[in-house]
This record gives structure tokens, C-alpha cells and sequence, in this order.
């Protein structure tokens, strides 16, 4: 017995020691030479005249006394600094790119996030070549201006790169195929211009590739169509124009295909009912023109449906039955005509729905206003009779646009706190205004102009209000006038 505890107190010891030496391997002088100078750079006049327990965002633990495969943020395989996380870390410094050089010496890094922390000038080219082993590189949510340096290209194992939120100036080369391991390209929100290359349909690794708010114009290049992998494809808010490829559908691992705000035209590809992993389908605001498919609410993983604003048309004459269970549908202006379709009452996990500028008619449905939707746009109509008391009482409700129909009748009592934005403009409400419409606190934008509301009783909303716009003019109120028609804030 004795014996065995004491071989087992030893086998303790020895893993103990075994994992504390693992732990404290040194890192390599010249790279912890590399962070030491970097965080200098970034922090050393605020450091100058001030004690060391100042919090750095993590930084505070780099220090000349220990090893810096311990120090927050660094991550090492035995003695060499794989990897830097420096999300956020220095956001309000407003540093320039010429910071970053002492990272460009530490050649074994593989993973280096920089994101969000306001970093200044032109990518550093030249000193991210260095990096040539680097697997990810998240740079979004800088002030990188410029163009994309055609050394980030020869990153020949990269597999990450996030570019997006910058002030990035560029055509996309036709270099970009030298990032042939890529499995995901974000550009959002640059200022990307010109046609993409075809060459990108060469980055056969591609799973994601995003790059909406940019000004990319032309046609979609054939040869995306190449991009197998393809899970995510963002191209919203370009100026992407001609058709759709009509073979997009072989991009069958597809799960979302976002294409609005461009000005595609032509019909929505039949091929789309081959992406039998299509959740989110994205059209909204081009010029698609055509009869919608039916087959588009057959595809049973599809969970937000956006058609609206383009020339699409509404078959009002077929009967459907949905395989899918939508939670988000815009059918704004596809010439939808009748009752609200009665089909929308079985999508039970709705929570947006966007029926404006169509031909609808008739009352507003009682199921509609008992489903706890967040977002019911109805404007545009012509939707008559008066409120179903049950649409007031939502508690999830946060925008109820209804203008510009015929709707009548008194305001039911308001019962939930959660509107932010009511837009009743131009029906025919008439009665006085519920009194509880001053207790939504987060009600940001209110217009009721150019209805029959009658009395004295305007809504008041407390200081705490968020409320941002109030419209109530055109109306037959009474009493002490107190005009407040204009933006309060
Ligand atoms: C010293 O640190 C304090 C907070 O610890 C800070 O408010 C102050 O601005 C610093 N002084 C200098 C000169 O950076
Ligand atoms: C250096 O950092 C370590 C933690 O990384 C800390 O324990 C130690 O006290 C620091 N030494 C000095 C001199 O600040
Ligand atoms: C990029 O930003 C830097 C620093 O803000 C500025 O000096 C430079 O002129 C800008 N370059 C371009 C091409 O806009
Ligand atoms: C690339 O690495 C070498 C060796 O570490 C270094 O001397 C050089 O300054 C680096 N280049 C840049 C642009 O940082
Ligand atoms: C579209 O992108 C432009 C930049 O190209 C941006 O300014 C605008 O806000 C974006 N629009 C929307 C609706 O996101
Ligand atoms: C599509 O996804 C499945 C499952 O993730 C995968 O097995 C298949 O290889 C993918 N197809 C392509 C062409 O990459
Ligand atoms: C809604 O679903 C029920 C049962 O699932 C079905 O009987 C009914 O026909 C459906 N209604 C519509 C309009 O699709
Ligand atoms: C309100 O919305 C949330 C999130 O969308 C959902 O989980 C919840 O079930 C909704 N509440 C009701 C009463 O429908
Ligand atoms: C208002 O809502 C609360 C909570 O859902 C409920 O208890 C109360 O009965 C409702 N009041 C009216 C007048 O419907
Ligand atoms: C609006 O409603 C009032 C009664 O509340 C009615 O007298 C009037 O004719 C209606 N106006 C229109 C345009 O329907
Ligand atoms: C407007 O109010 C006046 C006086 O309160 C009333 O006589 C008139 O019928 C109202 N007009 C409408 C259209 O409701």
C-alpha cells in the first residue's frame, strides 16, 4: 500500500513538472524583442510617466520578465508565436499601419487578428508578405484606405481573409487567384469598384466570399459558378446589372444567396430549386422581372423569402402549400391581389412581413394580429375595416406600418411596450388617441398625419422617451393646439 502511494505521489510530481515545463517553454528572444517593441510603439508615451498597473486591454501583461507564450492574447506552438488576438485592443489610439512592423519580423505567425481597432493608411504589403504562413488574417473595422497590395496575394496558405469595414479603395485584381487555399473573402463595406475577376472562380476552396455595400458593377462572372464549396454568397448593395447566371443552382451547398440592392434584370433561375440547403434567399430591389415560382416555398430549408421591389409578379390565381417555414417574407410590390394570401397564416414561425404596394384588400386578419410578429408592413393597400384589439397587445411587436390604406375606426387600446416605429398615415382612424400610446418608451418614429383622430388627448411621451419624429397634422383634433408635427430632437 505504502509503496503504491508513494509511486503514484511520484507519477503526480513528475506530470507536474512535465506540464509547468511545457507551459513555460521560452519563447524566442527576437519575437518577444518583436511584442515588446510593438507595444511600445502603441502605448509607450502613455506608459512613460505612469505605473505599470495600468489596463491595456490585455497588453499589460507583456513584459520583459516573462516568457511571452503567457502573455494574454499570444498563442504559441512550443517556443514560436503562432498566432495574435488583438480584437479591439487598441480602438481609440487611432494609430497608423506603420505600427504593425514588429509583428512583420515574428515569421511564424499563422493566425493574426488585428480587427476594430482603428488603424489608419495603406495595408502594409511589403511587411504582410513576411507573414507567409499566415492561415488567417481578420483586418475588418480599420481606416485602411488605398488599394489591396498585391503582396497580400502571395499568402499562398491563407485561409481567412476579412478586409471588410475599411476605406478600401480598389478594383479586385486578378491576383486575388494567388489565394488559392481561400475558404473565406470578406470585402464588406469598402469602396470596391469595377468588375469581379474572373479569376475568382478559381478560388475552388471558397466557402464564403462576401462583398456587399461596395460598387462592384458588371455581370456576375460565369466562372463562380465553379465556386462548388460555395456556402455564402454576398453581392448585396452593388451595381451588379444583366442576369442572373442561369446555372447559379449548381451551387448546391449553397445556404444563403444574398444578390439585393443590384440592378439585376431577367427572371429568377429555375436552376434555384436545385440549392436544396437554401435558407436565406435575398432579391429584394433589383429589375427580376417574371412570374414568381412556386417551387421557391417547396424548398424546405428556406427561412427568409425577400422578392420585393422588383418587377416580379404574383400568380394570385394558384393555390400553394409551403414546405417551408419562413421566419422573414417580402413580397413588397410583386402585384399581390385579394385577402392577405391565407396561406401566411400557417408560417407560424413568421416574424417579418412585408406585404406593401400591392392590390391587397379586405380586413386586417385576426391571425395576423394574434402571431407576435416583431415587423408587419402592410403599406400601400388597400386594406379596410379597424384594428383587431389583439394587434395591440403583442409583445413582440416593433414596427406596424399601415399607411396610406383604408383602414378606419378607433385605436384599440395599446398594450405593449415594444413599438418602435407606427406609421398610420393616410386612413381614416377617427376617435380619440389611446392614452397608453404615451407609455411606449421605445417608440422612435409615430406618424398619424392625415386621418379623423378627434379630441384633445396628444400623446405625451416622458423625458426618458427615445420618440425621435411625431406626425399627428391633418387630423381633427381639438382643444389647446400644441403643434409637435416636427422632428422633437
Ligand atoms: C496615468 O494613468 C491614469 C489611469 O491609471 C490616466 O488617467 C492618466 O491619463 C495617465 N497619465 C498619463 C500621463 O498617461
Ligand atoms: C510581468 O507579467 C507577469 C504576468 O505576465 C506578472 O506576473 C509579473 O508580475 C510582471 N512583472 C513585472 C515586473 O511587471
Ligand atoms: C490614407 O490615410 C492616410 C492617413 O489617414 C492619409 O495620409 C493618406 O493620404 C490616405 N491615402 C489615400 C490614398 O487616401
Ligand atoms: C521581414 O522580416 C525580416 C527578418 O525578420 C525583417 O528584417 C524585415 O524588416 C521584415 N520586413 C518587413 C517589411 O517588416
Ligand atoms: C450601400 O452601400 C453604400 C456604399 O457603397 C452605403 O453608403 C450605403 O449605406 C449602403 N446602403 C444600404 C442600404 O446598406
Ligand atoms: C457540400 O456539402 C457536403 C456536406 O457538407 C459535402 O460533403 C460536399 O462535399 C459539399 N459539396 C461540395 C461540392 O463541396
Ligand atoms: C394550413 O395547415 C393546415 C394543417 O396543417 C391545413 O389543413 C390547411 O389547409 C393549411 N391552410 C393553408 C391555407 O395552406
Ligand atoms: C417573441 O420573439 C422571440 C424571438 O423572436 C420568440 O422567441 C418569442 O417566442 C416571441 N414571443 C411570442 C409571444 O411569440
Ligand atoms: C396587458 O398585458 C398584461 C401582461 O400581458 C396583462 O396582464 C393585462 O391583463 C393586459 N391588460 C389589458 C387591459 O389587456
Ligand atoms: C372617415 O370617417 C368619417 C367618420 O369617422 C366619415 O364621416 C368619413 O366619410 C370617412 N372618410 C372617408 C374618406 O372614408
Ligand atoms: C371634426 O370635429 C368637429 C368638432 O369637434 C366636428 O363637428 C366634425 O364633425 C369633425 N369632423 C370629422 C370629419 O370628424
Amino acid at each position: 500500500m505504502a509503496t503504491l502511494s508513494l509511486l503514484s505521489k511520484s507519477y503526480y510530481i513528475v506530470f507536474v513538472l512535465s506540464l509547468s515545463f511545457i507551459g513555460s517553454f521560452p519563447c524566442l528572444d527576437d519575437q518577444r524583442e518583436a511584442l515588446l517593441e510593438f507595444k511600445d510603439l502603441l502605448f509607450g508615451e502613455l506608459m512613460a510617466d505612469n505605473s505599470t498597473d495600468m489596463f491595456l486591454g490585455g497588453l499589460e501583461t507583456w513584459n520583459s520578465s516573462s516568457e511571452c507564450c503567457q502573455w494574454a492574447l499570444v498563442e504559441c506552438n512550443s517556443q514560436q508565436v503562432t498566432g495574435l488576438k488583438l480584437y479591439s485592443v487598441f480602438p481609440t489610439l487611432g494609430k497608423t499601419s506603420t505600427v504593425l512592423a514588429p509583428i512583420f519580423r515574428i515569421k511564424t505567425l499563422m493566425s493574426l487578428d488585428i480587427s476594430y481597432n482603428s488603424i489608419q493608411g495603406e495595408i502594409p504589403g511589403i511587411g504582410l508578405r513576411n507573414l507567409s504562413e499566415l492561415v488567417y488574417l481578420d483586418m475588418r473595422g480599420n481606416s485602411f484606405n488605398g488599394s489591396i497590395p498585391l503582396q497580400l496575394f502571395h499568402l499562398a496558405n491563407l485561409e481567412f481573409l476579412d478586409l471588410s469595414d475599411n476605406m478600401i479603395e480598389a478594383v479586385l485584381p486578378n491576383e486575388v487567384v494567388g489565394l488559392k487555399s481561400l475558404k473565406q473573402l470578406s470585402l464588406d463595406a469598402n469602396f470596391i469598384h469595377g468588375e469581379l475577376p474572373e479569376e475568382i472562380g478559381n478560388l475552388i476552396e471558397l466557402k464564403k466570399f462576401t462583398v456587399p455595400d461596395n460598387q462592384i458593377s458588371g455581370r456576375i462572372p460565369l466562372s463562380i459558378l465553379q465556386l462548388r464549396k460555395l456556402e455564402v454568397l454576398n453581392l448585396q448593395n452593388n451595381s451588379f446589372s444583366l442576369e442572373i447566371p442561369a446555372d447559379i443552382g449548381s451551387l448546391v451547398n449553397l445556404t444563403t444567396l444574398d444578390l439585393s440592392k443590384n440592378r439585376l434584370s431577367g427572371e429568377i433561375p429555375s436552376s434555384i430549386q436545385k440549392m436544396r440547403k437554401l435558407e436565406t434567399l435575398q432579391l429584394e430591389n433589383n429589375m427580376l422581372s417574371g412570374e414568381i415560382p412556386t417551387w421557391l416555398f417547396v424548398l424546405k430549408e428556406m427561412k427568409k423569402l425577400h422578392l420585393g421591389g422588383n418587377k416580379l409578379a404574383w400568380n394570385n390565381n394558384l393555390a400553394i402549400k409551403p414546405k417551408c417555414k419562413l421566419s422573414s417574407l417580402s413580397l413588397r410590390s410583386c402585384s399581390v391581389k385579394g385577402q392577405i394570401p391565407s396561406w401566411i397564416s400557417n408560417q407560424t414561425d413568421l416574424i417579418y412581413l412585408d406585404l406593401s404596394e400591392n392590390d391587397l384588400e379586405g380586413d386586417f386578419p385576426q391571425w395576423l394580429a394574434e402571431r407576435n410578429l416583431g415587423t408587419i408592413i402592410l403599406s400601400d393597400n388597400k386594406l379596410t375595416g379597424s384594428l383587431p384589439s389583439q394587434l395591440f397587445q403583442s409583445r413582440n411587436l416593433s414596427v406596424l406600418a399601415l399607411s396610406r390604406n383604408n383602414f378606419f375606426g378607433e385605436l384599440p387600446e395599446i398594450n405593449t411596450t415594444s413599438i418602435m416605429v407606427l406609421l398610420l398615415s393616410e386612413n381614416n382612424f377617427s376617435g380619440p388617441l389611446p392614452k397608453s400610446i404615451s407609455n411606449i418608451h421605445r417608440m422612435l418614429l409615430l406618424d398619424l398625419s392625415k386621418n379623423s383622430f378627434s379630441g384633445n388627448e396628444f400623446p405625451a411621451f416622458g423625458p426618458d422617451s427615445l420618440i425621435a419624429f411625431v406626425d399627428v397634422s391633418y387630423n381633427n383634433f381639438s382643444g389647446k393646439f400644441l403643434r409637435i408635427s416636427d422632428s422633437l430632437r
